[in-house]
């Protein structure tokens, strides 16, 4: 490179910095993220949220979201951002269960209110996958709503301690407006997100809003560059309506390039939108190249050269602990390296199962092993496992079975899998076989259809590659010593391939349990993950009636009688209240809500519908039992004994 142009450079990057910190006028309304957040363990107070500088110390404030599976109907997002989903719809114009195509901005409406010295609003957020991250959970799951520091700020977890199962509080960025902006007639605020193509002036009228209002609530000026995935906040006199694009967004962004996405109508008011690269720091660093790249050289070339790596030294790195480095190897490769399986010796197996003795089989090839006082169960099997093997080594969900290990020995396969002290749902429905056991409780069985719904909301649409389980059925649901349910044998689950037909594959080779099998597979060998919907309902139906999926027929023929076809009858036609009493498992007694049942029946005989596209999907399911598990977890039960004690009354007279 020559001397010229690294001069240039050296004197942009000042001019930069220089603009960068003069920029402090902090009296005004907000500050402008201005990428910031990419650098999660840099925290400026901006980073944290919006100012609590408002009037109100609360009010209706809005968000946009982009649609993007499965957060695609007002029932998902609202789940996804704690949000009521008949008030999404409404602000949208559609309705609760409709999907919304791909990359539509739907606005979302909120509570706003402070919380110490920012306001925001609070949401929680399941990790479900193990490659998530508080920048990944911010970024990408709640498209920027929130930052990384916000998020670190408000959670007790380690950056490096996130497992799946972790509940993590999200404090979506939201603000009220100020008392200048109260005198202007500003009712509510939006935060909108930057999307490709954006430009502010463009934002501004989308919303119909004046440029200079929007660039005094974000601090901006008409010279500065505002980024992709940062939330820009558009001041409102009245309630936004549903935003319509004339010209729909372009396409996903493409990777990272300098070139800028919208440039402004004129010379002077070039207000450009970058795409964020990298992560944190690294990121910040590759950013801070890449920006410099663009302002020296970026003029005279149309098409843009990658970053060049030798631009780093110049630049001032940003101070970088140790504690940065293990957090970029942790999310990579380490959590990995530990959680991955071990390879017994048949010898180990041997001691641990007793030389797989009687008193230590749990069921059929399945026995109980204690590995260094840790139990564990081993399940003996032939023929080939590999597909079990690689799909659960590459699953981390607390509702589903964990293998920990494996051995092979004399053409036998062993795996070996987390222990579940309580043995299979079956074995607790059927409690004539367990007299010593007190039957599942309402709150259990709830718990335990959740748990499923969880497991298999996660095959369906988050794992990678998604999955069918295909063999879904109490006795393949174990229970842990809390009662929490885990999916196990994952013998015939199939990956979900072909994903732009619909997922649809056909087999010849129809295998499963009579009662769970959903009958386009039966008859047609069509697999999808109606498939597994179709056996939830049937498992949803044991739960709530204690019987199982195939009875003798009563009358003593050699029919089988399927409880899925019972439901139906139950729930049509007069009397449901006494039919569906009737239904529900005797040994609940009283001791169940019965409204929530008829939710959960309702629910039940959807999934089971005997045409597939009639059934929810499972993220649908999930939703939907998320919230029967709230009201029923907050459900005391001499509530109802009360309630169905005066019913009686009444009925007597
Ligand atoms: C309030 O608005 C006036 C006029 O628009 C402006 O001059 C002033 O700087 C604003 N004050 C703040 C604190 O933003
Ligand atoms: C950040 O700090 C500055 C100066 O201390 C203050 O004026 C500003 O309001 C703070 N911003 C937020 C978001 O708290
Ligand atoms: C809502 O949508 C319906 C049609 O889907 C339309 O008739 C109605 O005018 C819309 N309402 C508003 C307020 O946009
Ligand atoms: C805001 O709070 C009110 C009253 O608590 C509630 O009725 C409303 O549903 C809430 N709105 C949202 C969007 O959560
Ligand atoms: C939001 O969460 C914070 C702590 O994370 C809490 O202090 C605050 O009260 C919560 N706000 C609301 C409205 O619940
Ligand atoms: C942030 O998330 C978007 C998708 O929502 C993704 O395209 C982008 O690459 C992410 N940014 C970074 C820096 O990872
Ligand atoms: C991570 O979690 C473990 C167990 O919960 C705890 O003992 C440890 O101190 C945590 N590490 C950090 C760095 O917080």
């Amino acid at each position: 490179m020559e001397t010229s142009k690294l001069l240039y450079l050296i004197c942009s990057l000042f001019v930069v910095v220089f603009l960068r910190t003069s920029r402090i006028s902090v009296e005004a309304q907000q500050t402008y993220l201005d990428n910031k957040q990419l650098d999660c363990y840099n925290d400026v107070n901006y980073t944290d949220g919006y100012s609590c500088n408002g009037v109100q110390s609360s009010c209706q404030g809005y968000l946009t979201f982009r649609s993007n599976p499965p957060y695609n109907s007002p029932a998902d997002i609202g789940l996804l951002l704690g949000s009521e989903p008949s008030l999404i719809a409404e602000a949208n114009n559609i309705s609760n269960f409709d999907t919304i195509s791909t990359d539509t901005q739907i606005l979302i409406p909120v509570n706003c209110s402070c919380s110490g010295p920012y306001y925001q609003y609070n949401t929680s957020y399941k990790l479900s996958r193990r490659d998530e991250t508080y920048f990944t959970v911010a970024n990408n799951t709640y498209q920027g709503l929130t930052t990384c520091q916000a998020m670190m700020a408000q959670n007790s977890y380690d950056s490096r301690n996130l497992t799946v199962g972790l509940t993590l509080e999200v404090p979506l960025r939201c603000a009220c407006p100020t008392s200048n902006q109260t005198v202007a007639g500003i009712e509510y605020l939006l935060t909108y997100m930057i999307a490709e193509g954006d430009s502010v002036s463009a934002i501004a009228e989308l919303f119909g809003v004046d440029l200079q209002s929007v660039l005094h609530a974000n601090d901006l000026s008409e010279e500065s560059i505002i980024f992709y995935f940062t939330p820009l906040l558009i001041p409102l006199k009245s309630k936004p309506s549903r935003i319509q694009r004339t010209a729909p967004p372009p396409p996903s962004p493409p990777p990272p390039s300098p070139t800028p996405a919208a440039p402004g109508s004129g010379k002077s008011n070039k207000r450009w939108v970058f795409v964020g690269v990298g992560i944190g720091a690294a990121a910040l660093l590759v950013l801070s190249a890449f920006l410099l790249w663009f302002f020296c050289g970026g003029q005279s070339h149309k098409k843009a050269p990658q970053p060049l790596p030798t631009l780093a030294p110049p630049i001032k790195k940003p101070p970088q602990s140790s504690y940065e480095n293990s957090w970029f190897i942790s999310t990579e490769g380490v959590r990995y390296a530990i959680e991955s399986l071990t390879v017994y010796k048949f010898d180990e197996l041997e001691k641990a199962t007793g030389f797989f003795g009687e008193a230590n089989r749990i069921k059929g090839s399945v026995y109980r092993g204690s590995f260094k006082g840790d139990d564990a169960a081993v399940k003996v099997m032939n023929g080939d496992v590999s597909s079990e093997i690689n799909l659960l080594t590459g699953i981390n969900h607390s509702n589903i079975i964990r293998l920990s290990g494996f051995c092979v020995h004399g053409g036998n396969t062993y795996l070996v899998y987390e222990h579940a002290e309580n043995g299979s749902l079956s074995d607790w429905l059927q409690s004539n076989k367990l007299q010593n056991h007190s039957p599942l409780t309402w709150k259990q069985r709830v718990q335990v259809a959740y748990d499923v719904a969880d497991a298999l909301n996660y095959l369906h649409n988050y794992a990678n590659p998604p999955y069918i389980h295909k063999n879904l059925k109490t006795s393949n649901i174990l229970l842990v010593s809390n009662f929490r349910a885990k999916v196990s044998n994952f013998g015939l689950a199939r990956t979900m391939e072909n994903q732009d037909d619909g997922g649809l594959q056909l087999t010849r080779h129809v295998v499963g349990t009579q009662g769970y099998m959903a009958p386009e597979y039966i008859e047609n060998g069509v697999i999808t993950p109606k498939l597994d919907v179709f056996a939830f309902g049937v498992v949803v139906l044991e739960l709530l009636s204690g019987r199982e999926a195939t009875a003798a027929d009563k009358d003593g023929g050699d029919r089988e009688e399927l409880l899925f076809a019972s439901i139906r009858l139950v729930l049509e036609g007069d009397n449901v209240r006494d039919k569906l009493r009737e239904f529900v498992d005797p040994s609940l007694g009283h001791e169940y809500p019965l409204d929530l049942a008829f939710s959960i029946a309702q629910l039940a005989k959807n999934c089971v519908a005997h045409d597939l596209n009639s059934r929810p999907a499972m993220s649908e399911v999930y939703t939907t039992l998320s919230k029967i598990l709230s009201s029923s977890l907050d459900w005391d039960p001499s509530d109802e004994l009360e309630r169905s004690t005066s019913i009686g009354q009444i009925h007597v007279r």
